[in-house]
């Protein structure tokens, strides 16, 4: 087995090392032991959900068992409801019926809902104990595991309650994302092509040259591709750990966009990433518009979407309720809609845009699909 190990060093907390590889989840008890936060542990909590349980709590079990801990297990309905606050207290109620203890170890093993929602129950328990991240989705191995985000939705939106633990191990196994729907699959590779948009020339030529490579699902290209963003966010977690500073917003590049096409296109219809990748190409004309971006960086962007498996989406919506829906959204701040906009690769600003340029945008952005063009807003 051939493993990559990234460690991920904030200042103010503990750091943390990331394991990628196939087969990393059959030794994740031996892992847990030679770190500090878990290795005294008697009582492990494995959470997980109703679509990955039964194909991998098992060996995530037994690999514990083999290094000596207590085991419990709690699987939750598979889906974004469970990240609700009476799900959150069925966990809590649980937790103390075992008799977890402040030196128990709660391990969250599947994709983004399942890491939000463990790790919001481990922050929490007793004050806050330690989590471990055992990612399933390409989406959290290369996003949501890494950087300490927890929480859980309220009816009034995603995420409205949270708090910052950042995981005291990761244990991202390649080998589980062979059972990965292909949907799931492009929606964890936008992520990763936003990743490298941002980051810059090297990991954005790697990918150009390697997305044949990622979207046919090559076990090297796609360790490499998760080692890649997890080098990145752990560089900008480590720059501004609680998105304070004005760098971890980066992040939410394609996001702006994509979020409002989410709501209004009702959640569910298409993939995060996919609705993502949207934004990335309505985000990077709006950046030629009001950067001055170079029109090459906006086709060599198209053109890596494309080759990932993440066409320009065919829906559209009128310019003045994707603004509303933008508005709405938890990351504007006091009705002014922000964008993440590349200048170009690896160059990034958070730039405020006044609503008439964005309906502007978003008026060319619907005519093309009108027009049946394949890019967002030609
Ligand atoms: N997923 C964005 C962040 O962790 O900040």
């Amino acid at each position: 087995m051939c493993a990559t190990k990234v460690n991920v060093n904030i200042v103010g907390e503990t750091a943390y090392d990331v394991r990628i590889g196939s087969g990393v989840l059959g030794q994740m008890g031996t892992s847990l032991r030679k770190v500090p936060a878990c290795a005294q542990a008697t009582r492990v909590l494995v959470i997980t959900d109703s679509n990955v349980g039964p194909l991998y709590l098992q060996q995530a079990k037994a690999s514990l068992v083999a290094a000596d801990y207590k085991v419990n297990d709690i699987t939750v309905p598979a889906g974004e409801t469970s990240k609700s606050a009476e799900v959150l207290a069925e966990l809590w109620e649980a937790m103390a019926a075992l008799g977890l203890d402040r030196s128990s170890v709660v391990v969250a093993l599947g994709g983004g809902v399942v890491g939000d929602l463990a790790g919001f129950a481990a922050a929490t328990f007793m004050r806050g104990i330690a989590v471990v991240q055992a990612p399933t989705t390409l989406l959290s191995m290369v996003d949501s595991s890494v950087g300490g985000k927890t929480g859980i939705n309220l009816s009034a939106g995603k995420n409205l309650v949270g708090n910052f633990l950042q995981p005291a191990f990761v244990c991202a196994d390649t080998a589980v994302l062979s059972t990965l729907p292909e949907r799931e699959w492009a929606c964890g590779l936008g992520e990763v092509a936003k990743s490298a948009v941002i980051d810059g020339d090297d990991f954005f030529f790697w990918m150009c040259d390697n997305a044949a490579a990622l979207a046919a699902r090559e076990q090297d290209a796609v360790a490499q591709a998760i080692a890649k963003c997890v080098v990145f966010k752990a560089n900008v977690v480590a720059q501004d750990k609680t998105e304070s500073k004005g760098v971890r917003e980066c992040l939410n590049y394609g996001h702006t966009l994509g979020h409002a096409v989410e709501q209004l296109a009702g959640y569910g219809t298409y993939s995060h990433g996919a609705a993502v990748a949207e934004g990335m190409r309505f985000a990077a004309r709006l950046a030629a518009n009001v950067l001055g971006t170079p029109a090459d960086v906006v086709e060599a962007q198209d053109q890596l979407l494309d080759q990932l498996g993440l066409p320009a989406l065919p829906f559209s919506a009128a310019p003045e309720s994707m603004l509303d829906a933008m508005k709405r959204d938890k990351k504007t701040r006091g009705g002014v809609v922000r964008f993440v906009l590349p200048s170009d690769v690896g160059k990034w600003q958070l730039c405020t845009v006044a609503d008439d340029v964005i309906l502007q945008q978003l008026r060319t952005w619907a005519a093309a699909k009108a027009a049946g063009s394949t890019a967002a807003g030609e």
